[in-house]
């Protein structure tokens, strides 16, 4: 089976989400937690950034010895020296080189022309190698990029050193059929792609960042890129839960494995809203709050009889102990039963349908109803006589 390289990127784009900004011990602790969860790259941040950053990313890359650490930097031979003094003392130092490839960021951000922007790739490819053994090359905003464009510089990229091609949908445009066809496109086409790993980097603008991932790795991409809780510039990057979740369950459409330890998703999920203070949508996939709560009567009988009814993802898969019933005006009598027994009481059938028609008033007053509540209602009912 095809196994795929984990590139989380939490702590780099996922911290370029409005408002989070992550001290180094918050950055460390993030880092060690994605060792655990077993991530094979993880990018420590983008060290000519700030003088914070570049602590962060060098106390990471002295400290994790199970990942290859990651460094984000421009085209610049002073960003490349920056890295290399933060990520030299890593145990696999990996740098990550961008720059812009389609008509838009060309003309307008870099004032370059197609010429120039392959001439800088390239210089700086070369030059890197001189200090790294691995160098991930990004062509930014590639999925709006010219696909014969992509082709010609990649293989001058690869031929100056590269050993990563990331072909990130940086604006989150993509759709799955597009994404897929422009890695088929590269695959197919780049004479020296056998040298390098293919890479997917998708944003969340259009709620397509999974689809696209998985398009990628369906058409010839072994590694792919997101963060944790799906964090990141905007509408986010792809979640990594959600994609080694996603090839968990379906292997049947997506024979690939990952190194990932999938029980570590709730922990690591947790630590990451905790310290960047995002919180998560109660209907999130894999790690909301909702993801494994039952409300409604039906739902609730069938999960009673057998989980599979209405459970595709049992919780203990990602480090989750158990699913929820909770009782709402839709909930049945079936987990009402649960629900007493588990707190403890033994009605008659009498009793226990008084209760049921209690509980059911007070849906209509409150959205849910509590283990209080319940106790409250309980209590009296069994003592009246
Ligand atoms: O989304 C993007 O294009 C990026 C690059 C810096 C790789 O994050
Ligand atoms: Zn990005």
């Amino acid at each position: 089976m095809q196994n795929i390289h984990i590139f989380d990127t939490t702590l780099r784009d996922g911290e370029q989400s409005p408002g989070v900004n992550l001290n180094q011990l918050e950055k460390l602790e993030i880092a060690k937690q994605l060792e655990r969860f077993g991530v094979n790259v993880m990018e420590a941040g983008f060290p000519a950034s700030s003088h914070g950053d570049f602590e962060g990313v060098r106390t990471i890359a002295r400290t994790v010895r199970n990942a290859s650490i990651a460094g984000l930097s421009r085209a610049t031979k002073s960003d490349i020296d920056t890295s290399w003094e933060a990520l030299k003392e890593a145990e696999a130092p990996r740098l990550h080189l961008f720059i812009a490839t389609s008509p838009i960021h060309m003309t307008y951000k870099l004032k370059k022309s197609p010429e120039q922007v392959t001439q800088l790739a390239v210089d700086m490819v070369r030059y890197a190698k001189t200090k790294f053994p691995q160098i991930e090359w990004s062509a930014e905003d590639a999925s709006r990029s010219d696909l014969d464009f992509l082709v010609q510089i990649i293989e001058k990229v690869i031929d100056a050193g590269a050993t990563v091609i990331n072909l990130p949908d940086t604006v989150g445009y993509a759709t799955p059929a597009e994404y897929g066809r422009m890695f088929r496109y590269v695959k197919d086409n780049v004479r020296n792609i056998h040298k390098a790993i293919l890479s997917a980097h998708c944003h969340d603008d259009l709620g397509l960042a999974i689809a696209n991932s998985l398009a990628a790795i369906e058409n010839g991409a072994t590694q792919v890129e997101g963060t944790i809780n799906g964090i990141g510039e905007r509408a986010g990057n792809a979640a990594l839960e959600e994609f080694a979740v996603a090839l968990g369950i379906r292997r049947d459409q997506f024979p690939f494995s990952t190194g990932l330890n999938l029980k570590e998703i709730k922990r690591t999920s947790d630590l990451v809203r905790k310290l960047t203070g995002m919180p998560i949508a109660p209907n999130k996939a894999v790690i909301g709050q909702n993801a494994f709560a039952h409300e409604s009567g039906i739902h609730q009988d069938g999960v009673l009889k057998h989980p599979q009814t209405y459970e595709i993802i049992n919780p203990s898969m990602v480090g989750i102990e158990s699913n929820e019933l909770v009782l709402g005006k839709h909930s049945g009598r079936h987990a009402f039963k649960e629900k007493i027994e588990k707190l403890g009481f033994s009605l008659t059938e009498e009793k226990s349908e008084e209760a049921f028609r209690q509980f059911k008033s007070l849906t209509d007053r409150k959205k849910e109803v509590t283990d209080e509540d319940l106790f409250t209602i309980l209590t009296d009912i069994q003592t009246a006589v």
